[in-house]
């Protein structure tokens, strides 16, 4: 990467008051001619973070931290210079040299800074008829039900999006907004694909809308939840990817949670968004939630600057427990130390706070079992340890967890740790997690085109049949493609474990444009040879009469194959003679949600 000349530093620096910069990170008051507030690099009691404008500087008397603007934020968000110059630069709308001639990136700026107007003023424009319109009634008495109050929705700016979407496509042409701005932000979509005279349709009518906003609480997003039951949309709608919405690299609250997080050195992961929001309003000023996505290795990393601990605290049902192992996947490696909360069957952060109070809650988090605990404590439940190759079985999921750890104090005190608690001797343990850990450390083998040694006509990757259909509707129709994404959790159950998942998956992570050839195309080739050959020919098929339609069918029925297979193993797991009369309970339980999980589905 480029250096940035010295002057362009000066510039920028120049055009960053100091005050305005960390005052956007939070409150800071006057004090003489200076600015006061608690410092965010250590813990303390009564402020001796001082701010001072007229030397542009910070120094806090308790903890020596000070320095310049680009000191402030290279240190509050753990960033390498050239990035926190570039953040200032951003901030201060000034385009670094190796950018600046460059006509491509300086209408992106431009259209970007234009699609940040466009989901500002739509906040507010939601907001206000959440709190004010008489057709929002419904609105405020849902929040009222649900606990929330006036303050509330103002604090997060929550909204209402008309069921009429000309109320706000109205307002945004009264405020300037193009079609192709409303299309490019995601908030309205053309009623024909490629018709730009086809006339425009809102995304989200009829939904209580929450802003997501990236870390300097810019609004880049929306996520709309239903006001009324409906079994023909989701729960909750998200925007679409953006040119300033990326949804790997979002996390919901996090402008509202870092500067705690910091503090308090811990994060707390819920899985929803309301979570979320249901813990800052009850003083749990540190949790944060992804956006409907599994969480990502970006995630992680964003994390990781400004804490060293993460406390999740997903679904007590068999998918949360995944999602925990899952997260842990992506935590460690960033050397975050991870613990977990499992709460009672049926409850979220928001119900257990609800019902048994704030204090009840910050209890399970100062008592969350470290990672390595939470799992066999869980794993206890599922499985017969007295029987020898599931203990063995355990062990070796243990050892490929534990092998994901990058420090070897760490990993050592795991090791003795888990051996003992699993009865396994630690040598033969030990031997085990360095076996995962060499595996973990092979190179995964990829066919590189280039690369002269690439074993040519491989057989293509095997597909199943429902997930070739989806892959090829994905990269026919945009809208299938759209509307694959909004489903993912629901996807990633019912694709699993059949053949080609993976790359179904791949297409939605990446999204080539299916309306540019190009762009399909150069997906495909980036993909190793054998899922060229099993892609390529997708392609040359006819696109259905109605895509959408076809793909939802196949993903209703790939659903109720995946419960029905579920119903079988749990219904297998109940034959198990040493179980407890609570663990049979329990497993019924599980059977009979299962059931009527199907039942809805059959009848809808
Ligand atoms: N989600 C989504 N699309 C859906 C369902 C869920 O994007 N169709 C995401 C949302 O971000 C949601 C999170 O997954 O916040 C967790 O979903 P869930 O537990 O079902 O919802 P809650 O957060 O509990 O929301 P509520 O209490 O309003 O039902
Ligand atoms: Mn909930």
């Amino acid at each position: 990467m480029a250096r940035i000349p010295e002057e362009l530093v000066e510039q920028i620096l120049a055009a960053t008051d100091i005050v305005d910069l960390i005052g956007t990170y939070f409150p800071l008051k006057r004090a003489g001619s200076q600015f006061r507030t608690l410092c965010p690099f250590h813990d303390e009691k009564t402020p001796s973070f001082y701010v001072n404008p007229a030397r542009q500087s910070f120094k806090c008397f308790g903890c020596q931290e000070g320095g310049s603007a680009v000191g402030f934020v290279m240190a509050y968000e753990n960033l390498p210079f050239p990035d926190a110059i570039r953040k200032l630069a951003a901030r201060a709308n000034i385009s670094i040299q190796e950018e600046a001639f460059d006509p491509d990136a300086d209408r992106l700026r431009r259209s970007r800074a234009r699609l940040l107007e466009l989901h500002k003023g739509a906040a507010e424009f939601m907001h206000h008829l959440l709190m004010k319109d008489p057709a929002a009634q419904h609105g405020r008495d849902y929040l009222k039900s649900r606990g929330f109050d006036g303050e509330m929705a103002k604090r997060w700016t929550l909204g209402w999006m008309p069921e009429n979407g000309h109320v706000f496509l109205d307002w945004a042409r009264k405020a300037g907004f193009s079609g192709r701005e409303l299309k490019d932000s995601g908030l309205a979509n053309l009623k024909e694909e490629n018709n730009a005279r086809s006339g425009l349709y809102v995304r989200f009518r009829g939904r209580l809308m929450f802003p997501v906003r990236d870390d300097l609480a810019n609004v880049i997003a929306f996520s709309g939840r239903q006001l009324r039951d409906d079994p023909h949309s989701g729960k909750y709608v998200n925007s679409p990817e953006t040119a300033i919405y990326k949804k790997s690299k979002v996390i919901f609250a996090l402008d509202q949670a870092r500067r705690s997080m910091a503090k308090e050195h811990c994060a707390l992961i819920c899985e929803g968004q309301i979570d979320a929001i249901a813990c800052h309003e009850a003083g749990i000023t540190n949790a944060v939630a992804p956006l409907g996505t599994a969480f990502t290795t970006e995630h992680a990393r964003i994390l990781k600057r400004y804490t060293d601990e993460i406390i999740l605290c997903f679904d007590s049902d068999g998918a949360g427990h995944a999602a925990v192992a899952k997260a842990f996947r992506e935590l460690a490696p960033q050397n975050l130390n991870v613990r977990a909360i499992s709460l009672p069957k049926g409850e979220d952060p928001d119900t257990f706070i609800k019902t048994f109070g704030v204090d009840a809650f910050r209890k399970l988090m100062d008592e969350a079992a470290e990672f390595f605990d939470y799992m066999i404590t869980h794993e206890r439940q599922q499985r017969d340890l007295t029987q020898a190759g599931q203990l063995a079985d355990l062990g070796r999921e243990m050892a490929s967890l534990i092998a994901i750890l990058t420090d070897q104090v760490t990993k050592d005190t795991a090791i003795n740790h888990l051996s003992t608690r699993l009865g396994i001797g630690t040598a033969e343990f030990r031997q085990a997690v360095a076996k995962a850990t060499k595996e973990a450390q092979r190179p995964t083998r990829t066919y590189d085109k280039k690369d002269p040694d690439a074993p040519r006509n491989l057989p293509p990757t095997p597909l199943h049949r429902s997930v070739a259909a989806l892959c090829r509707h994905s990269l026919q129709t945009p809208q299938v493609q759209e509307w694959l994404c909004e489903q993912t959790e629901t996807l990633m159950d019912a694709i699993e474990g059949r053949e080609g998942a993976h790359l179904l998956l791949g297409i939605l992570a990446k999204r080539p444009n299916p309306a540019s050839l190009s762009s399909v195309n150069a997906f495909i080739d980036s993909l190793p040879s054998p899922d060229q050959a099993a892609l390529h020919p997708l392609l040359g098929e006819p696109p259905a009469a109605d895509p959408l339609q076809d793909a939802a069918d196949i993903v209703g029925v790939l659903a109720l194959q995946s419960l029905e297979r579920r119903i079988s193993a749990t219904e297998a797991r109940l034959r198990d003679p040493h179980l407890t009369p609570a663990e049979m309970g329990a497993l019924f339980e599980e059977i009979k949600a299962l059931q009527s999980l199907i039942a809805s589905a059959k009848n809808s």
